[in-house]
């Protein structure tokens, strides 16, 4: 099969380049014991491929290896006991391999894709859709009704946060640093958008009468005090990530005098044990989907080729994708 493989730690630039490599066998780390074999249509690429070029993500195979951690396509084969049978549209989560025409993944991380989606979109569900999901319900505990402000909101996670966070009734403000990302952001369907460079903290406290309940934040860096500040009583501001590439440090008599909390959002740390809340988590978003609340957005595609992966890692790492990046492989 035709895959590309990271073969150095030399950046986005230099470190892929395409290989032929056998087919993989149907286990999978988690589950040695069998996992889904997929025909992949599409391959979702995210933040930690590109850190993967550099040597810097947790998930950290010695080169040559396939990255790729999402993917949609069709099943080839299930181990015994899963609902899944050959033939079947499904979206999956290999972790890596994705990058290739044929990926495996742990059944507990393939899904059904339903029939609105298309291949590129169901790429793009399980990273940004499972964390918006469990990031807002799980961890931030948001009900309908409160209003929710979400950073870096024309990305990956910060688009899936809109339409979860407003599928099950709750008001958003985007919070984005240009004019076409504004635009990403009200198609994601944003009710409010504030730009980073502007008086965006003062905005969110007026729109929301004061404060907003949640803030989830895939950014960090410098805006994370006024994240703090923009919060109402009780407010809950949860950290999904650090795109502008430092770790805040709280005050924590911010938190006692307003009574507001820091709560930490770890996705695949969390789920990865659990199989029952994976699956909760996809029947979730599939009534969301089929409320037509969830259709995540695809802002760029390219070839599975080594310019191809290349140009989708470098959109990403120069802060230029808007939604989900992906790689068409069918
Ligand atoms: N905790 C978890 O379980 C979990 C799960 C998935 C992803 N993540 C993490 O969440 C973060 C966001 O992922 P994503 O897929 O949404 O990424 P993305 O699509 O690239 O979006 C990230 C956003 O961050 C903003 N940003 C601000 N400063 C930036 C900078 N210096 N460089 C790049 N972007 C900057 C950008 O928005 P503006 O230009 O509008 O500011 C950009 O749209 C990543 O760190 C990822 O690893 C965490």
């Amino acid at each position: 099969m035709r895959a590309i493989e990271i073969f150095d730690l030399s950046g986005p630039e230099t470190a892929l380049r395409e290989a032929e490599l056998p087919e993989p066998e149907p286990s999978h780390l988690l589950t040695p014991g069998g996992g889904v074999v997929v025909e992949v249509e599409a391959a979702g690429v995210s933040f930690p491929e590109v850190l993967q070029t550099r040597g810097e993500y947790q998930v950290r195979p010695p080169p040559p290896f396939v990255p790729g951690s999402e993917v949609a396509g069709t099943v080839r084969s299930a181990p015994e006991g899963s609902d899944l049978a050959p033939g079947d549209r499904v979206a999956a989560f290999p972790m890596l391999g994705g990058f290739a025409e044929v990926a495996v993944a742990p059944a507990f991380l393939t899904f059904p894709l339903p029939d609105a989606l298309d291949w590129r979109q169901g790429a793009g569900l399980i990273l940004n859709y499972h964390t918006a999901w469990f990031a807002l319900v799980v961890r931030g505990r948001m009900r309908a009704g409160e209003t929710v402000l979400v950073h870096g909101a024309a990305g990956g996670v910060g688009t899936a946060s809109i339409q979860v966070a407003k599928g099950l009734g709750a008001r958003t403000i985007a919070v984005v640093s240009s004019g076409a990302k504004e635009d990403v952001a009200r198609a994601a369907g944003a009710e409010e958008v504030v730009r980073s460079d502007g008086e965006w903290r003062e905005e969110a406290k007026e729109l929301s009468g004061g404060g907003v309940d949640l803030v989830l934040d895939p950014v960090g860096g410098d805006r994370f005090t006024d994240s703090l500040r923009s919060l109402a009583e009780g407010g809950r501001l949860v950290v999904v990530g650090f795109t502008a590439g430092s770790i805040p440090e709280v005050k924590v008599n911010r938190l006692l005098l307003n009574n507001t909390e820091v709560i930490g959002a770890g996705w695949g740390a969390y789920v990865i044990s659990k199989p029952d809340l994976n699956g909760k988590i996809a029947a979730e978003l599939a009534r969301l989907i089929d409320a037509g609340a969830v259709r995540p957005i695809v802002g760029a595609s390219f070839p599975l080729t080594v310019a191809g992966a290349s140009e989708a890692l470098r959109l990403i790492d120069g802060r230029g994708a808007t939604g989900k990046v992906v790689l068409d492989v069918g």
